[in-house]
């Protein structure tokens, strides 16, 4: 059952420099306790896919310019703010990347839990504490009754990360959002948040939806992952198919670039070239000008996404029949 469907997406933003089609027709969805993983370039439009998500795309610049994204069967982006608010931060929550600019310096760790838990929960003052304690204890805060009234700055950055956590899962959401969520953090840390979010996605039965550059942490995190590249799906498949099978030239160079960890020396092949101009996009196969395998044919139109055996889809020509 699915839980979330996004339906040909569109987020432009509309600047002197002309039109960033930061997503330009998204569709994916998220079953019930399950994890997707969506991986990409910086600039792919990965954060843009999550914003639009939770509606909290910049209004000024930012446009919904078509799709469709159902939560439980309604279309959030037909919803009146009001309704959006109650749906923000309780049924789907979001966690950034950076910690320290989400919390808030002035006040102790406690108190914007409390804060949280008295707004969406309608929580008393009292009650609201020992909720406090015990998410704080969920999320693996050691003497969580003595930490509570911490200030964040008295925090390490994973303690930080964790205590974010906690706030995200104040309101009991169906769907939690982490976007980059281990990013910040040095690799020791890195792994515990993720082994964090999965116990806790067991525990809840929560979907998640976890965006990353990296596919280390999708291979361990996600059922199945979507692959962006320049505004674009250019790859999904359940995660196991997608390391054993993956089928884009893109999402190949993007496992080429990952470190071998049986090699004495960090060897990193990066992917040559840059990904495109937002506002100057190729025509026809966004990632041809990279691609070792682009042909003239490739550069004509748009490039359709293409259904293979059991879900895996691919955008690439190679693949037609
Ligand atoms: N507020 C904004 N105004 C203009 N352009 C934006 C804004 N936010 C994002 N973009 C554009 O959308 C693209 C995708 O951004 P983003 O989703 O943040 O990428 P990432 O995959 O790294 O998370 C960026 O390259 C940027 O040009
Ligand atoms: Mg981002």
């Amino acid at each position: 059952m699915s839980l979330l469907d996004v339906k040909d997406l569109k987020t432009y933003f509309y600047t002197d420099s002309g039109v960033a089609k930061a997503v330009d027709g998204v569709t994916f969805s998220v079953d019930k306790g399950k994890v997707l993983g969506i991986v990409g370039e910086s600039g792919c439009g990965k954060s843009v896919t999550s914003l639009s998500i939770m509606r909290l795309v910049d209004p000024v610049t930012g446009k919904n310019e078509g799709g469709e994204i159902l939560f439980d069967g309604t279309d959030i982006l037909k919803l009146p703010e009001p309704e959006m608010r109650k749906l923000r931060g309780n049924r789907i929550s979001m966690i950034f990347q950076e910690p320290m600019t989400s919390l808030n310096p002035v006040f102790t760790i406690g108190y914007q839990i409390e804060e949280s838990l008295i707004l969406h929960k309608g929580m008393d003052k009292k009650a609201a504490r020992q909720q406090a304690i015990h998410l704080l204890e969920l999320v693996g805060i050691p003497e969580a009754g003595k930490r509570v009234d911490e200030y964040p700055h008295q925090l390490s950055g994973g303690m930080r990360q964790r205590v974010m956590i906690a706030m995200a899962l104040a309101g009991d959401p169906e769907l939690l959002i982490a976007d980059e969520p281990t990013t910040a953090l040095d690799v020791t840390i890195q792994a515990q948040i993720l082994d964090l979010l999965k116990s806790l996605q067991k525990k809840l039965n929560m979907s998640i939806i976890i965006i990353t550059h990296d596919l280390g942490v999708i291979s361990e995190m996600a059922d199945e992952v979507v692959v962006m590249y320049a505004g674009e799906i250019v790859e999904k498949a359940k995660t196991r198919e997608l390391f054993e099978d993956p089928k884009h030239p893109y999402t190949v160079g993007l496992m080429n670039s990952v470190p071998d960890v049986d090699e004495d020396v960090e060897r990193l092949r990066t992917l040559e070239g840059l990904v495109p101009s937002l506002y100057d996009m190729p025509k026809g196969c966004r990632f041809a000008p990279r691609c070792q395998f682009a042909c003239p044919e490739c550069e004509k139109e748009r490039i359709k996404l293409l259904d293979l055996e059991d879900g895996h889809q691919v955008r690439c020509r190679r693949y037609e029949k």
